[in-house]
């Protein structure tokens, strides 16, 4: 098991293709997919043949650190969804940031409300500036999810903006706009600046 980071109640460790079964169970439940995407589940081939390979080959093309990974309780059991760090993709966010990761996150239902997002998403900022040294970590989601905001602003990361974007398909709540959140490195700021 490629373990990637523990918390006090997590283990986040690489995919691999086992995983392919509650993977899939998360991609294809409409709570999880409300906000996410064109809002709707998504079919287990589409897992099967383009989501699960691709998370796997980014292990092979990102800078080592980066990547989505398993969350699973320490304590054992299947997986409770996923979190990671990539290089800025979502629409919105500027791609050619330097030295920044863009967080991500997606449980399934029955994990949800007990603090299992926060864990993960806190041990993953501070891993990307105290491991991987990253000057930025940047996110973003619909204004009206406000479970994920939450869960960004508990792990550090502060409102940059609201925009609105033209998306191809209505999702409820998207007259709200998507916000952008953002933490900075203290110490690459410091050195920028050059404070101590
Ligand atoms: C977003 C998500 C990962 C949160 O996971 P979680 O493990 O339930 O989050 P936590 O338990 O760490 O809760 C984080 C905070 O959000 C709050 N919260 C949880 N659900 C909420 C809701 N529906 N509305 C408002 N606040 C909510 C919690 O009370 C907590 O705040 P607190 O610490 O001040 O009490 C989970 O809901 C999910 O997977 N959603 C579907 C996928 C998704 O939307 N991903 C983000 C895409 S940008």
């Amino acid at each position: 098991m490629a373990v990637r980071l523990q918390t006090e109640r997590l283990i986040l460790r690489r995919l691999t293709r086992a995983d392919l079964d509650w993977l899939a169970a998360l991609h294809g439940d409409p709570q999880v997919m409300r906000y996410i995407d064109d809002g709707s589940p998504v079919p287990r081939a589409v897992v099967v043949e383009q989501i699960l390979p691709c998370l796997l080959r980014e292990y092979d093309e990102l800078p080592d650190g980066l990547g989505c990974f398993a969350a699973t309780r320490r304590s054992g059991g299947t997986p409770l969804g996923w979190a990671g760090l990539r290089p800025p993709s979502s629409h919105g966010l500027d791609r050619a940031a330097a030295s920044t990761a863009e967080l991500g996150y997606r449980l399934l239902p029955a994990a949800w409300g007990r603090g299992y997002a926060t864990e993960a998403a806190r041990a993953l900022v501070g891993s990307a500036f105290s491991e991987l040294g990253l000057h930025q970590v940047v996110a973003t989601t619909m204004t009206v999810n406000l479970a994920s905001r939450r869960v960004l602003e508990r792990a550090g990361l502060s409102l940059v903006r609201t925009f609105y974007a033209a998306w191809p398909s209505y999702l409820e709540g998207a007259e709200h706009g998507d916000v952008e959140y953002a933490a900075v490195n203290a110490t690459s700021q410091a050195r920028a600046t050059g404070h101590r």
